[in-house]
């Protein structure tokens, strides 16, 4: 490893671990305390959005915003309201009447400790929340949270995440082409990894079309390659070490990446997603550091 390399590499990870705290400190003082009323509900929030989680969603908006020269600042709201709606996406993905899973993040699911009807509403507010802080963020200008407020509900929605997730309930049992699974990636997972980062490109006053075209033709591919990523893990890894249940997308019959490529074709698509994402980039040198490192973290990570 060159002496250039490793530099870069320590540098990433105290800004990672840097920004993971600085998210958690958002979420906390944005989310209402246990306290108020209803005080069952707001722990369920904070019991399903705090303390766990990778943060990569945030990690693409700052990343994105300090490839843009906007102050992280800028980026909180953004990165908080993403994480809340990934948040929320995930305590409605392990309910019963979905996945069915009683492990999230190394804990028991919000379903399993709080009930179903609450975590049923703790994504319900959740979601809201997301819009909230955006909406009264003073960092930023109107016309930014308006196109903020706007990619960041498409995302969510029927043509994004929502959209993604009805194509994964209705695909169980049927053998999607590849084509069909992309879509569906491109919907449930990528849309919000999308607008994650295009949010940090929007968080600042001014971005040329040559940013905003690399930031989405890297969020796209690096969506896909995220989604490609789960899927062998949840084939390849524990679930001690997910802290999740591992094998649960192929035990119910779904159509992931493994279940129609096979492991090493699925491992060799992640690749290529890759490639293409750092590939986007390429036009830029240092400026673009942090969003290739984080390509580079989404490969490698191990949950
Ligand atoms: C898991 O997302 C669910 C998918 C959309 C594939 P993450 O792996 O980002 O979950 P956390 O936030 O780190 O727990
Ligand atoms: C979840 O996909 C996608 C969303 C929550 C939108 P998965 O069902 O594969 O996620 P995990 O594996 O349970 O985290
Ligand atoms: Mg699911
Ligand atoms: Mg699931
Ligand atoms: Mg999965």
């Amino acid at each position: 490893m060159s002496a250039n390399v490793a530099a870069n590499n320590e540098a990433f990870s105290t800004w990672t671990s840097a920004m993971q705290s600085r998210i958690e400190t958002v979420l906390d003082q944005h989310m209402p305390t246990d306290k108020i009323i209803p005080a069952h509900l707001h722990a369920a929030m904070r019991y399903a959005t705090l303390d766990g989680g990778k943060r990569v969603r945030a990690l693409l908006t700052y990343a994105a915003a300090s490839f843009c020269n906007a102050d992280s600042n800028k980026a909180d709201a953004a990165a908080a309201a993403v994480e809340l709606i990934h948040a929320f996406s995930l305590v409605h993905d392990d309910m019963p009447c979905m996945d069915d899973d009683d492990l999230r993040r190394g804990k028991p699911s919000t379903h399993k400790q709080y009930g179903d009807a609450t975590a049923l509403l703790v994504g319900d507010a959740l979601q809201s929340l997301a819009f909230q802080l955006v909406a009264q963020d003073n960092h930023i200008q109107d016309a930014q949270k308006i196109n903020m407020l706007h990619l960041l509900a498409v995302a969510t929605g029927s043509r994004g995440m929502a959209g993604g997730q009805a194509i994964d309930l209705e695909s169980t049992n049927v053998s999607l082409s590849q084509a069909d699974l992309e879509v569906m990636h491109l919907h449930k997972t990528g849309a919000l990894i999308h607008a994650a980062t295009l949010l940090g490109a929007y968080s600042a006053d001014d971005v040329s079309d040559k940013k905003i075209k690399a930031i989405d033709r890297f969020s796209k591919a690096i969506g896909l390659a995220f989604q490609v990523i789960d899927d062998v893990l949840d084939a390849e890894s524990d679930t001690q070490t997910l802290g999740k249940t591992a094998g649960k997308d192929a035990d119910a019959n779904k159509s992931t990446y493994v279940t129609i490529l096979g492991l090493n074709k699925a491992k060799a698509l992640a690749h290529e997603f890759h490639q293409t994402a750092i590939k986007a980039l390429s036009p830029f040198e240092q400026e673009a550091e942090l969003l290739r490192q984080l390509a580079n973290f989404i490969m490698r990570r191990s949950f």
